[in-house]
């Protein structure tokens, strides 16, 4: 499993408590997603590096058959509890085919949070197609390409790999930032089509328990999610 992106042990237990509750996973990038899923009923999902299974989870309880993939070991096991064998999930390094799946077998895959991590992401893409029916649809959300620049500084159009330390618990995430530019660009060269963009701001919910965070997400984007479609 790829040892530099997908989160281990600490990390891992670290990202699965965080995603939980965070203003940025559960109350910002999760609903504008699902929002942005409609009504799943009936469809089979690929959930991408799928995490502690909050969408697996939540898609599950929606009604769509859902396979989950992540590299992580420890966040597996998280996923599984989570799911409580309501998706199937398996140990899947995105840096390698989707052998597990036929052509053509999945009405829609959720990649949230996951694509600034992959290094071949353009083989990523055409394997997202190729499991895709035509037709079917693909949500993609990653960080604001603004909000790298904020913190990171240097220029906008830097394609560094950079370590983004987690608040004070010691840890980081090891990601590609990339501008706007990059990651439309990739997504329409490997033949999918937009059809809608967001910059999610959080749900109202936040604001009862954690307002300067609620501010300041409405304040300046974190994230950016996209609805394409396989032709
Ligand atoms: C920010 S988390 C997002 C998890 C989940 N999609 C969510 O939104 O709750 C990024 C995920 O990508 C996974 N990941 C990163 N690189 C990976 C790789 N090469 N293969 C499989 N999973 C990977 C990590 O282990 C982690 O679960």
């Amino acid at each position: 499993m790829h040892k530099a992106t997908a989160y281990h042990d600490a990390l891992g237990d670290h990202f699965a408590q965080h995603a939980d509750t965070s203003p940025y996973n559960a109350y910002t990038d999760r609903p504008a997603m699902l929002e942005l899923a409609g009504d799943v009923s009936g469809t089979r999902i690929l959930d991408v590096g799928c995490g502690a299974g909050h969408y697996a989870a939540e898609l599950s309880a929606r009604g769509a058959r859902v396979v989950g993939i992540e590299g992580s070991a420890t966040l597996l096991r998280h996923a599984q509890a989570r799911v409580n064998g309501h998706a199937e999930l398996l140990l899947h390094d995105l840096e390698t085919p989707l052998d597990f799946a036929d052509d053509a077998s999945f009405d829609g895959v959720v990649c949230a949070l996951v694509y600034e991590h992959v290094r071949d992401r353009m083989r990523l893409l055409g394997e997202l197609r190729r499991v895709l029916r035509p037709g079917g649809w693909l949500l993609m959300s990653t960080t604001h390409p603004t909000a790298d620049w904020r913190h990171f500084g240097g220029s906008y159009f830097s394609h560094d790999w950079r370590d983004l330390p987690l608040g004070d618990s010691g840890l980081s995430i090891h990601y590609q930032r990339m501008p706007l530019e990059t990651f439309l660009g990739e997504l329409l060269t490997a033949g999918f089509v937009l059809e809608r963009l967001v910059e999610p701001r959080p749900v109202a919910g936040l604001r009862e328990i954690d307002e300067a965070a609620y501010d300041k997400l409405h304040r300046a984007p974190s994230f950016l999610a996209v609805r394409l479609r396989r032709p």
